[in-house]
């Protein structure tokens, strides 16, 4: 009796952290999303935020920043060509990066390489969620 009483807490036990450990993966690609999404905020906000004086219709129509699950009509090959057009951003001048900003937004700062990062690790974890 008593060892099966043992077994059970030991069951109950194992059946909890399981749930934690998911909990924490959940709580973790929260986490990659929303760096993700404040990086391509600061970054390409001016034209593909909603809502703004710089706001572009045509970039929208490719993502569009105002909402959580932006990522969810871009398919994988759009999605690298995010990140490319972000890495490349990060050894321009001034100059170059101006001359990609829409006139009257906020001056324009290279990505630094923890930004590119945290956008590169959303596209690895994105890719394998979504097969297509
Ligand atoms: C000056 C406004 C502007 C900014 C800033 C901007 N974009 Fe765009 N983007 C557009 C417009 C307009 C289009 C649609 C027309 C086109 O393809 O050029 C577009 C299209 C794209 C495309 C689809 C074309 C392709 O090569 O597949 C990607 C990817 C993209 N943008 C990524 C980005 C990323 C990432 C950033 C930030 C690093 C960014 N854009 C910043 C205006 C902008």
């Amino acid at each position: 009796m008593k060892q099966r009483a043992a077994l059970l807490f030991v069951f109950l036990l194992l059946l909890s952290s399981i749930g934690e450990g998911v909990e924490r993966r959940e709580d973790s690609f929260t986490v990659i999303r929303k760096r993700a999404h404040d990086v391509l905020t600061k970054h390409c906000g001016s034209c593909h935020l909603p809502g703004l004086l710089t706001t572009n219709q045509n970039a929208l129509k490719i993502f569009n920043l105002g909402t959580d699950s932006w990522f969810l009509n871009v398919d994988e090959k759009r999605m690298q060509a995010m990140l490319g057009r972000l890495k490349s951003r990060e050894s321009m001048s001034q100059i170059e990066l101006l001359h990609l900003s829409p006139k009257g937004g906020p001056s324009p700062v290279a990505p630094t390489s923890e930004e590119i990062q945290d956008f590169s690790y959303f596209v690895s974890s994105w890719i394998l969620n979504n097969p297509n």
